[in-house]
């Protein structure tokens, strides 16, 4: 069955009382640079010991001994899955894997809001299918255990990538709401369809008057 992960992108008291009221429920939650780099121990520590696991969105992008030792640290934290982007390149997610532990390291391939004119700006070629494809493969290939991907890119990885991975796929919107600064949005049943194993959704809970109901009907739709 599909997880869903809840994106804290809010202030530190809005996210401790998140996770405290959403307490028993199965579910991820994503601690992203804004609480990171000011409460990681307290948000952090406040994740685990309510009993959830601990999604750490800090897409590591540096030369292999420094993501290295940055998956040291996220192991240490007792965080059970890391991002890093795939183009940091092989010798950093090889370096990465060797020291991952129990952490399931999921390679960030393209990011939601990036459209096909932002790739040509980056000055990428290619069309942004095979790139996302070719990106997967090489984390998978050297022993990532998911990929993040918008919602559009699934089908083609869960068909063409060899090897099993959980397809984590943020950009989720539930109908009616807007894709604000996400460009390749996508509904949670079509997520699910396509074969999505995470759905990491943020701002669609954030701001419902009521996101312990919301989390409630999202699972049911999971279920
Ligand atoms: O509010 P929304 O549901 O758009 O939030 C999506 C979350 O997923 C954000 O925390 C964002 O950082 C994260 N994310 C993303 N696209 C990626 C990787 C992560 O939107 N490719």
């Amino acid at each position: 069955m599909a997880k869903l992960c809840i994106a804290l992108d809010t202030n530190l008291q809005q996210a401790l009382d998140l996770v405290g009221a959403l307490r028993g429920y199965p579910l991820i939650f994503k601690v992203g640079y804004k609480l990171f780099i000011n409460h990681h121990k307290v948000i952090t520590d406040k994740v685990k010991e309510t009993g959830f696991e601990l999604f750490l969105d800090l897409k590591l992008h540096d030369i292999p001994n420094t993501v290295k030792e940055g998956v040291i640290s996220a192991r240490d934290l007792g965080a059970d899955y890391l991002t890093i982007h795939i183009s940091a390149g092989k010798e950093a997610l090889k370096q990465a894997v060797e020291v991952k532990g129990k952490i399931k390291l999921l390679g960030v391939s393209l990011l939601t809001s990036l459209s096909e004119e932002d790739l040509l700006d980056l000055g990428i070629c290619r069309d942004r299918e095979s790139h996302v494809l070719e990106l997967a493969r090489l984390a998978v290939e050297t022993g990532f255990d998911g990929i993040v991907c918008s919602g559009q890119e699934v089908t083609l990885l869960k068909e063409r990538l060899q090897r099993p991975f959980l397809a984590v796929v943020p950009g989720i919107r539930l109908e009616g709401q807007p894709a604000e600064d996400q460009k390749r949005v996508i509904s949670v049943e079509e997520a699910l369809q396509r074969g999505a194993d995470i759905l990491v959704m943020g701002r669609s809970i954030l701001r419902s008057e009521n996101p312990v109901k919301r989390v409630e009907e999202i699972l049911l739709m999971l279920a």
